[in-house]
């Protein structure tokens, strides 16, 4: 099968059932997005998938194909970061780090949606899992890339 990753092309040969998180961490061999829960839950495997968020452990890797996936390696434009990510280091959101990667991606989803989301839009959307606890960071970075 062939996939669409960060603008590249891979084929993989996976059995289409397989968790798409794991054919982009073990066959395409990018370890940025994470297994937290792996039902869907904690979303510290969000990418996205023709630019909405999904959470990619529970998504069959057969549903990614024909579409254009991203992780969190093909945010930045080169060297320059996302806006998002920018705002991230300027806030010192990551704590332990782990869960953060899906968080961003989740963000950027949300801010291509709802530019300027409003805290009500933040807590119904971003809905990841941290266990470190950055969630007033978060929230202040959001807001913060919403006016960059
Ligand atoms: S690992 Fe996918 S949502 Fe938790
Ligand atoms: S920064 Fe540690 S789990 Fe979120």
């Amino acid at each position: 099968m062939q996939l669409n990753v960060n603008g590249k092309s891979y084929d993989v040969d996976v059995e289409p059932n397989t968790p798409l998180l794991w054919v982009i961490r073990e066959q395409v061999g990018l370890t940025g997005t994470k297994y937290g829960c792996g039902i869907a839950e904690c979303g510290a495997c969000t990418i996205h998938l023709d630019g909405a968020a999904v959470r990619s452990c529970a998504m069959p890797v057969s549903a990614a194909a024909g579409k254009r996936i991203t992780t969190i390696e093909g945010l930045a434009s080169g060297k320059t970061l996302h806006k998002v990510q920018k705002a991230w280091v300027d806030h010192d959101v990551p704590q332990c780090g782990y869960c953060q990667a899906g968080m961003i991606m989740a963000v950027a989803a949300l801010l291509q949606d709802k530019p300027k989301p409003t805290n009500a839009d933040i807590n119904a959307t971003i809905t990841n899992i941290c266990r470190c606890g950055t969630f007033q960071q978060v929230r202040e970075a959001i807001h913060a890339a919403a006016k960059a």
